[in-house]
């Protein structure tokens, strides 16, 4: 009776106003119904609960509950802190490697990268003539310009045009003009050497480039673009 009086302090509300009920119950109960009825069956639920040995998996520091585990805290510490950054760089990698795989699989192979740049050589292309070849699925317009042409684009006066761009800005070579050879109207294949200013002349609508790629007349709101390219020497270009 005592141990259970006791233990009372401990339990929560709920479970203290049931003990409190069963109490009463047993000891009212035990005079009024005699022997037969006692209730020898009535157990609390915390009586059969079974508490599990951890010891084996406690460290061997704090095994012993009269002993304090102050003195050892820092190095358990220590360990813990080993162990949970040894886990994050491993993740970190192993992250690092699926993400990479995942993204270069997604990547272009090296014969579609291939596909991806044309080299042209540019002894084949006479002065003053375009020529034009297929990068990409698209037209790409290479026009060996002439000196008259050079000076013509490089005098315009850009406030003028619908799209101001200097001609120096739009070649890296000014013997060379190199653009897709989209309108950028609607999408059609302007004609070289034709037109208005002597660049590219579009039929679908009436679109007219200069000899620098530049709408200088027609709907087309923008010049021709001009695509990545380099010279890795003087007689050759690659595009891409
Ligand atoms: S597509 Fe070239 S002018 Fe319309």
């Amino acid at each position: 009776m005592m141990s259970l009086a006791c233990r009372c302090g401990v339990l929560s509300p709920y479970l203290q106003a049931t003990k409190h009920t069963v109490k009463n119950r047993v000891f009212s109960g035990a005079k009024e119904l005699g022997p037969a009825a006692a209730p020898a069956g009535i157990r609390l639920a915390h009586t059969d609960i079974k508490i599990p040995d951890f010891t084996d998996y406690r460290r061997p520091e704090v095994v012993d509950p009269s002993k304090s585990s102050e003195k050892s805290s820092a190095s358990r510490k220590a360990f813990s802190y080993l162990v949970t950054g040894a886990t994050t760089v491993v993740s970190v990698y192993a992250a690092k490697t699926i993400v990479t795989q995942f993204v270069s699989s997604m990547s272009a192979s090296a014969d579609v990268l291939a596909l991806s740049k044309i080299e042209i050589k540019l002894g084949d292309i006479p002065e003053g003539k375009n020529m034009t070849f297929k990068w990409r699925g698209k037209p790409l317009f290479v026009r060996h310009r002439t000196e008259k042409e050079i000076s013509t684009e490089t005098a315009v006066n850009i406030s003028e045009l619908r799209d101001p761009q200097h001609d120096k800005d739009r070649v890296i070579n000014p013997k060379w003009v190199i653009v897709l050879g989209v309108c950028t109207h609607l999408g059609c294949v302007p004609i070289a050497n034709a037109g208005d200013f002597g660049g590219y002349y579009c039929p679908c609508h009436g679109s007219h480039y200069d000899a620098s790629g530049r709408i200088r007349k027609g709907p087309a709101p923008l010049n021709l673009e001009v695509p990545y390219y380099e010279f890795p020497d003087d007689d050759t270009v690659i595009v891409g």
